[in-house]
């Protein structure tokens, strides 16, 4: 029988994905070890392939540490945890798990949506907090119909996003690197102007250099006192410190996030404003997607070390 190829997994995944990775592969779980620079260093001749997820990363230090790396598979659809560049430079294969969570991310990214404006979460508590028993009915909330949903990054999930809010009889307006064709909603060439143009803004586009603190305090002034944020995207995309103190003021009526810059490190700020919506980086967390993410993932590696083509390129 073959010997099992070495791969590099640099941190957790479900268990079944687990399972079905370690039968197939020689994977060295670099996350389990005390010392896991030290640990890389004793495989350095070995490894062919690297699986991984965000928070974790895969930048430069470690590929060059990694002569034999051929492929980087990611159980995500965003890789800017990977460094796309030298991993060009050198002929290392990328790949991500894109369609298979189009729905979920967009489901909660729409049920963020509904939760900030309609203040669901903070409901919940005045509840538990037996507020509505002693003060009687909690502050009014704001309605999503008719309203203007701006959505950044019109990709495959910000389509689905917007479809999702068309149900909900929300107008849509996007900002994207470019016009699309065949859309009829209004594009907007920067994310000022769309932030202008709408009561809400839902954050959809990759992260990584290009999107970097695109929405800055600037951006936030425009979405204005009226409007709520949604980030299902990277954190790195919002300027955190920008955005707490947006939501702390009242520049922005509030904020639902599921990502953050600093994961798993959430702004301790953010725990007590009562127009936060906190999450731990979960919208493609459902038992389904996860199972079919972590077989794609595995899929791409099995396809490329059988020689054949492999499933979901990035780039
Ligand atoms: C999750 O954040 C992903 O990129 O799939």
């Amino acid at each position: 029988m073959a010997e099992k190829v070495d791969i590099l997994q640099v941190i957790d995944f479900p268990s079944f994905t687990n399972a079905r990775l370690e039968s197939l592969f020689s994977v060295h779980k670099s996350f389990q070890a005390k010392d896991p620079d030290a640990f890389v260093e004793g495989l350095t001749q070995r490894i062919r392939g690297i699986v991984l997820t965000p928070p974790a990363t895969a930048r430069r230090a470690l590929l060059e540490k990694l002569p034999k790396l051929e492929i980087i598979s990611a159980f995500a659809v965003g890789v800017d945890v990977v460094d796309l560049d030298r991993a060009a430079e050198r002929g290392i294969i990328v790949t991500n798990t894109p369609d298979v969570l189009t729905d979920c991310v967009a489901d909660l990214g729409m049920g963020l949506l509904v939760a900030i404006s309609r203040g669901i979460v903070a409901g919940d508590r005045y509840v538990r907090a037996g507020r509505w028993l002693r003060e009687g009915d909690m502050h009014l909330t704001t309605a999503l119909g008719g309203k203007t949903l701006g959505v950044v990054g019109l990709g495959r999930i910000g389509k689905a996003v917007a479809k999702r809010a068309e149900a909900f009889g929300m107008k849509i307006a996007y900002h994207g690197r470019r016009k699309q064709t065949g859309v009829d909603y209004a594009y907007h060439p920067d994310a000022a102007s769309l932030a202008r143009a709408a009561d809400f803004l839902v954050l959809c586009c990759p992260g990584g250099d290009a999107t970097r603190h695109m929405i800055d305090a600037e951006v936030l002034t425009a979405l204005g006192p009226e409007g709520f944020l949604v980030n299902i995207a990277r954190g790195a995309v919002v300027d955190e410190a920008a955005l707490i103190e947006a939501c702390q003021k009242g520049t922005i009526a509030g904020a639902a996030l599921d990502v953050f810059e600093n994961e798993p490190r959430v702004p301790e700020a953010l725990f007590g404003l009562e127009n936060v919506i906190v999450q731990p980086h979960q919208a493609s967390a459902t038992v389904a997607t996860r199972t079919a993410m972590g077989n794609m993932m595995i899929d791409n590696l099995v396809r490329h070390f059988a020689g054949e083509p492999v499933l979901t390129p990035v780039g």
